[in-house]
C-alpha cells in the first residue's frame, strides 16, 4: 500500500490505526507493506515512530500490544518524492520493486491518495505512466479521499481525468460516513426486518430529518474550510449518501453495483431546488463569538486561515424533495454545522399521526412516533411511540424503547477506515461512492452554490458559537405541530450542559 501525503494528518490519526487494527485482528494478508510517500525528507526510523505514537494515541476498541506494535512497525517505510514531477515515478517504482522481494508480497498494490484534490489526477496520470494501473500481475487500486470536484464541471473533469489513467472498478472513492457501522446498518435495519419496510413510504411517513452536528469549529483547517463550506465539506457527500442509504429501493442482491444503482437513483431523483426557492429551502448560517461554558470562542472570521469578510457556510439546513414513488410529497430536512451544543449525527423518520385522536395526548408529543437511528455517538435506534400513563383516564405518554450498541459489549466496532480499508482490500466496493452518484449529488448541489455565488440578496445567517444555527433554520420545518429534534439545549446563553 502506498499512501501519497502520507506525512499529513490523516495517515497518523486515521489510516495508520486502522492498519494496525487489522493487523491486530489478523486481517491483513501475510505478506503486506506500507510505504508512506511525501514530500519532506524523513529517515524511516522518524516515520516508524511518528506512526507508532498515532497508533497509541488514536486506536480505538483495540487492545494494544507492544509486541506486535513492534512487528507491525517494520512493515512501513518512507519515500521522499515530489509527487508532481513525471521522472519521480520510476524512482518509486524501483523503490517498490525493491520492498517487494524483501516483504515477499504480491504485485497488489493499494494507491491512497492523501493528497491535495489537485494532485489526484496527476499522480493518477503517473502511476499509469509507469504501469501501475495494468492488472496482468495483480490487483491495483487508487483510493481517493473528497473533495470529488468542486462542483459539478470540475467533477466532470475529475471523473474524466481519472478514467484516462484507470479503470472505474480500480477507483474507490472514500466517503468515511459509509464505513460508519450505523450507516451501513440503515441497510440491515430496513431490509432483515418486515416490519419497518411496509411503512417506509409517503402513505405512513410524515417526514424525514437528519441532522450531522459538530461542537468543534474549524480546527485548524480555516484554510481549506473557507473554499469549501458546509454544503461541500458534508452535505453533498456524506449526507447525501445517508439520504441515499435511507430513501433507496431494495437492491436486488447484496452485491456492490445492486446497492450503489438504488442509492443513486434516489440522488437521481433529488427535485432540483429552484432559484426562487432557495433562500427559503436553503438557510446558511455562520458562526459568530460567544461563551460556551463560560469560555469565549472566537467567531469563525476570526479563525485563522479565514478571510475576515468570509461568506462561507459553516451551518446549512435544507429542505428538499425526492421525486419518485415512494417519496412523492415528503419534506426531507437535512442540517449540518460546526459550534453547534453537541457532536451527534442522526436519522429521525417522523411518522404521521392516527388518522382520528381517540386520546388525550401529552404536551411532548407533537410527533409521537418517531424512529431515530443515532449515527453517533452513542450509536443505536430509538423508537419513540405512546403509551397509557398509568392511573385514571386516557392519556398518552410517549415511551422509548432504546437500543445502545455499546451494551453489546462483546463486539468490536471497527472504525470507518478499518472497515474501508478492509473492502478495499478485498475488493468490495459497495461502500464507496461511484462516478456517477457523486455527479448526481454535484447537480444537486451546485445550482444553489451558483445561486449564492451570483445573487448578493442571498443572506448568511450569524449565530453564537454554541448555539443550533440560525433561528431562520427553525421556519424551515416549523409547520406549527413540529419542529427539528433538539437531542440537547444550546451551550451558548445558558452554559447548560448538552445532554443527549
Ligand atoms: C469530514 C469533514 O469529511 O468529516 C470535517 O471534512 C468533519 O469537516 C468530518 O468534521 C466529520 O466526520 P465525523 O466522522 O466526525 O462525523
Amino acid at each position: 500500500m502506498v499512501i501519497f501525503g502520507a506525512s499529513g494528518d490523516l495517515t497518523y490519526r486515521k489510516l495508520i490505526p486502522a492498519l494496525y487494527a487489522l493487523y491486530n485482528q489478523k486481517l491483513l494478508p501475510d505478506k503486506f507493506h506500507v510505504l508512506g510517500v511525501s514530500r519532506t525528507t524523513i529517515p524511516d526510523g522518524e516515520f516508524r515512530e511518528k506512526m507508532t505514537e498515532g497508533i497509541r494515541k488514536f486506536s480505538e476498541n483495540i487492545h494494544l500490544n507492544d509486541l506486535q506494535i513492534e512487528e507491525f512497525k517494520s512493515h512501513l517505510s518512507y519515500f521522499q518524492m515530489d509527487m508532481t514531477l513525471e521522472e519521480e515515478y520510476s524512482r518509486l517504482k524501483s523503490a517498490l520493486d525493491e520492498t517487494n522481494p524483501n516483504e515477499g508480497a504480491d504485485s497488489n498494490y493499494l494507491f491512497y491518495l492523501s493528497t491535495p484534490p489537485s494532485l489526484f489526477s496527476v499522480i493518477a496520470g503517473n502511476l499509469s505512466k509507469v504501469g501501475f494501473s495494468n492488472e496482468s500481475d495483480g490487483f491495483k487500486r487508487l483510493i481517493i479521499e473528497k473533495p470529488f470536484g468542486y462542483d459539478l464541471e470540475s467533477s466532470l473533469t475529475l471523473n474524466s481525468q481519472l478514467h484516462d489513467a484507470f479503470l472505474e472498478n480500480q477507483i474507490y472513492r472514500i466517503d468515511h460516513y459509509l464505513g460508519k457501522e450505523t450507516v451501513q446498518n440503515l441497510l440491515v435495519m430496513r431490509f432483515s426486518n418486515g416490519i419497518f419496510e411496509p411503512l417506509w413510504n409517503r402513505n405512513y411517513v410524515d417526514h424525514v430529518e437528519i441532522t450531522s452536528a459538530e461542537s468543534i469549529g474549524v480546527e485548524g483547517r480555516g484554510g481549506y474550510y473557507d473554499g469549501s463550506g458546509a454544503i461541500r465539506d458534508m452535505l453533498q457527500n456524506h449526507l447525501l449518501q445517508v439520504v441515499g442509504l435511507t430513501a433507496m429501493e431494495p437492491p436486488s442482491s447484496m452485491d456492490a453495483d445492486a446497492i450503489r444503482n438504488e442509492t443513486m437513483k434516489v440522488l437521481q431523483s433529488l427535485k432540483p431546488i429552484k432559484h426562487e426557492d432557495v433562500a427559503s429551502q436553503v438557510i446558511r448560517g455562520q458562526y459568530v463569538s460567544s461563551h460556551i461554558r463560560g469560555e469565549l470562542v472566537p467567531g469563525y472570521r476570526e479563525e485563522k486561515g479565514v478571510n475576515p469578510e468570509s461568506r462561507t457556510e459553516t451551518f446549512i439546513a435544507m429542505k428538499f424533495f425526492i421525486d419518485n414513488w415512494r417519496w412523492g410529497g415528503v419534506p426531507f430536512y437535512i442540517r449540518t454545522g460546526k459550534r453547534l451544543p453537541t457532536r451527534v449525527t442522526e436519522v429521525v423518520v417522523h411518522f404521521k399521526p392516527t388518522p382520528q385522536k381517540l386520546f388525550q395526548v401529552d404536551e411532548a408529543c407533537k410527533s409521537c412516533n418517531q424512529l431515530i437511528i443515532r449515527i453517533q455517538p452513542d450509536e443505536g435506534v430509538l423508537l419513540k411511540f405512546g403509551l397509557k400513563q398509568p392511573g385514571a383516564g386516557f392519556n398518552v405518554k410517549t415511551v422509548n424503547m432504546d437500543f445502545h450498541y455499546s451494551e453489546l459489549s462483546d463486539t468490536h466496532l471497527p472504525s470507518a477506515y478499518e472497515r474501508l480499508l478492509y473492502d478495499v482490500m478485498v475488493g468490495d466496493s459497495t461502500l464507496y461512492a461511484r462516478a456517477d452518484a457523486v455527479e448526481a449529488a454535484w447537480k444537486f448541489v451546485s445550482p444553489i452554490l451558483e445561486v449564492w455565488k451570483n445573487d448578493p440578496d442571498q443572506k448568511i445567517y450569524g449565530y453564537p458559537a454554541g448555539t443550533w444555527g440560525p433561528e431562520n433554520a427553525d421556519d424551515l420545518i416549523n409547520d406549527g405541530e413540529t419542529g427539528w429534534r433538539y437531542p440537547c439545549k444550546n451551550l451558548a446563553d445558558d452554559g447548560n450542559y448538552c445532554e443527549l
